[in-house]
């Protein structure tokens, strides 16, 4: 199924390639870096345990609200409309103290889907049909029924979860691109999270831009390079391809 929302860096595109190279077996399915959760809703289940995580709080937040509040979301999505009116408001009352765990998911949902490219800063002005949207929850709350939804750093979380029957995906911040979201992640952490799967007992599924740090940082890694379209054609009408990385420990 797909996912609910676009999120910046999603896998919509590139997650059949991601799921054709996890390893055959496997009993829990742990997504580090959940986002929009595009890998963990292209299966109706990857293992008996799956957890789904984020640094991202207005993001868990909404998640958590699909799941365990799902109707009273969708009524409260039910008075409002896509305007830049609107958009400009929730935009900057998201998350502003004072309202209910519910509002704040309904306030960024709509921010979400009625900005320009899910950047939730300038209005999309797309026309959207908010009810099939709304709608659409339900499915979504159906599959994250049995999904552990996390809010941790990375590292915390993988130290709760490594188990030797793990299969751990990560699709963190790409190099260079950390800026475009609101959980701060730098140079340091790319570090950081290439010490803590230095050390995991379970298997870890990797994907990253292609660059010359990341190259270095897993060199004594399984790395592959797959080459995908840019969904954006460059000035001569022609696709942009560039290069992405998946690497694995197995
Ligand atoms: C490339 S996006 C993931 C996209 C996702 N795979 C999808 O299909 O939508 C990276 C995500 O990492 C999250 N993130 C940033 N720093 C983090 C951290 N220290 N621990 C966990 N998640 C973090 C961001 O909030 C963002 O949602």
């Amino acid at each position: 199924m797909n996912s609910f929302i676009s999120w910046i860096g999603g896998k919509k595109l590139l997650r059949k390639e991601i799921m054709n190279r996890f390893p055959e077996s496997f009993n829990r399915y742990i997504e580090v870096f959940g986002g929009a959760g595009w890998v963990l809703f292209g299966k109706d289940k990857h293992a008996d345990i799956e957890i789904y995580n984020d640094a991202n709080g207005d993001l868990v937040n909404l998640f958590k609200c699909v799941k365990y509040h799902c109707g009273e979301l969708q009524r409260e999505l039910s008075f409002m409309l896509n305007s830049r009116e609107l958009f400009l408001e929730f935009r900057d009352q998201y998350s502003l103290n004072g309202s209910t765990d519910i509002q704040r998911a309904a306030r960024f949902f709509m921010v979400i889907k009625t900005s320009y490219g899910s950047d939730c800063k300038s209005y999309g002005c797309v026309k959207r049909n908010i009810s099939v949207m709304v709608d659409y929850l339900t499915d979504i709350q159906k599959r994250l029924q049995n999904v552990v939804i996390e809010h941790k750093d990375f590292q915390n979380l993988i130290k709760v979860y490594d188990r030797i029957d793990a299969l751990i995906y990560l699709d963190p911040p790409y190099y260079g691109t950390e800026k475009y979201y609101q959980a701060q992640f730098n140079k340091d952490d790319h570090v950081r999270l290439n010490e803590t799967l230095k050390n995991i007992k379970g298997k870890f599924l990797l994907s990253y831009n292609d660059c010359e740090f990341i190259r270095e940082l897993y060199k004594d890694f399984n790395i592959e390079e797959i080459q995908r379209n840019h969904n954006l054609k460059n000035k001569d009408g022609k696709s942009n391809m560039y290069n992405e990385l998946i690497i694995k420990n197995y």
